[in-house]
């Protein structure tokens, strides 16, 4: 008998988590991490819309390239340039070894990470590890934990949260909204009502910042202004053009037959606001530093982002097959991301990170449509 567990209840009000429960969790995990690996779930008729943000070159840059800093703040954390490694995983032990050379490069580079959707951590010490793990191996980095938009409607209460906190030493907590993913996810929970309401009991009862992100379909100008309000620290817009969540439940789904499911996923494979234009608008509307993510997959597309206001720049999907490999791998892939990186600033003439945000862009169609459709 499973007693005294009711606190945890929050996946389905009113029922206790059995056993077999965990596995199902832990299989949606890997299959969370084995279907990106494997399959093509990237945008397909969809981009950034990166290639229409165009740096200009300086000829005269007046500068060494030995002497160019990358290292930026975010949210008063040093960092040594301004990537942080996305959300990705947790909760299964496969994950346990990707959170661990994720973290380890991390804290040898000296740049962030957030933790993938931490809900298993609450099902036992075993699960909680596979996210502790990258806090063992960088006791030093910005670490995030992350938890969901939906979780938080379906009554995941402030001690559980705080808990996940704890489990991780977290310097933050992530929030991802994602109703796309819960749209199409066989066993997905679309469960909105009342989610800004409970961010908002976040920020005023918890004592250390909370980033709001989507996962892949973007965040807009309406919504940020919503989300300041509320008192989040930071806004990652994680737009379309990289990652499809669509696409990564649509296979789910018809690996289990679920073909409704299958086919709406196949419908919004490529549904979402562009990263560029999302991250544009964005920047524009609120105060408060807004992260790049989604579709990055360069140093050159980090600095764009940089050049359009980004306070850092996050990566997933580039760093998956490195992390699954080895520390060395991710190290190796972070430090190419950085060299890239560095010789844009180079390129424009940017001694500093802050140089760059005021570099001159210009920008074309069809960027430039999404911009003069939102003043
Ligand atoms: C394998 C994988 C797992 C992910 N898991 C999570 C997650 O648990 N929570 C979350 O907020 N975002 C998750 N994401 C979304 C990313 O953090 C990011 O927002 C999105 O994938 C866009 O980035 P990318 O195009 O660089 O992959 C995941 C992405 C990938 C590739």
């Amino acid at each position: 008998m499973r007693r005294g567990n009711d606190k945890h209840n929050y996946i389905q009000k009113g029922r206790v988590l059995k056993e077999d429960e965990k596995e199902v969790i832990a299989k949606r995990k890997l299959d969370g991490l084995k279907i990106p690996l494997e399959q093509d779930v990237q945008a397909r008729a969809t981009s950034t819309l990166l290639e229409c943000v165009h740096l200009i070159h300086n000829a005269l840059p007046e500068i060494d390239f030995s002497s160019i800093d990358t290292s930026t703040t975010f949210l008063n954390y040093r960092f040594g340039a301004p990537i942080i490694i996305d959300a990705m995983t947790g909760g299964t032990p496969e994950a346990a070894k990707v959170n661990a050379n994720l973290a380890a490069a991390a804290e040898k580079l000296n740049l962030g990470m957030v933790l993938g959707s931490q809900r298993a951590a609450l099902l036992g010490e075993e699960l909680a590890g596979t996210y502790s793990v990258a806090r063992k191996e960088g006791p030093n980095i910005f670490l995030a934990a992350n938890i969901g938009g939906a979780q938080l409607a379906r009554g995941l209460n402030v001690d559980d949260v705080k808990k996940l906190i704890d489990i991780v030493k977290a310097d933050a907590l992530v929030v991802h909204l994602n109703p796309l993913q819960e749209l199409i996810q066989p066993e997905g929970e679309p469960t909105y009502k009342g989610v800004l309401a409970r961010i908002r009991e976040l920020t005023k009862q918890l004592n250390i910042p909370i980033i709001v992100k989507e996962v892949g379909c973007g965040i807009s100008k309406e919504v940020a202004l919503k989300l300041q309000l509320a008192d989040v620290a930071a806004i990652n817009v994680a737009g379309a053009g990289g990652t499809s969540w669509a696409g990564i439940e649509s296979q789910r789904a018809q690996n289990m037959k679920s073909l409704q499911k299958a086919e709406l996923g196949e419908t919004f494979w490529d549904w979402g606001i562009p990263t560029a234009a999302a991250l544009i608008e964005v920047v524009k509307a609120v105060k408060v530093p807004v992260i790049a993510s989604g579709g990055i997959r360069t140093g050159l597309e980090a600095a764009k982002c940089i050049a359009l206001g980004a306070a850092l720049s996050g990566m997933a999907y580039p760093l998956l097959k490195a992390a699954v490999t080895s520390k060395e791998e991710v190290e190796s892939v972070l430090n190419k991301i950085i060299l890239h990186f560095k010789a844009t600033m180079f390129l424009v003439g940017a001694q500093k990170v802050s140089d760059l945000r005021n570099t001159r862009k210009i920008i074309t169609h069809p960027l430039r449509d999404w911009l003069e459709e939102s003043p």
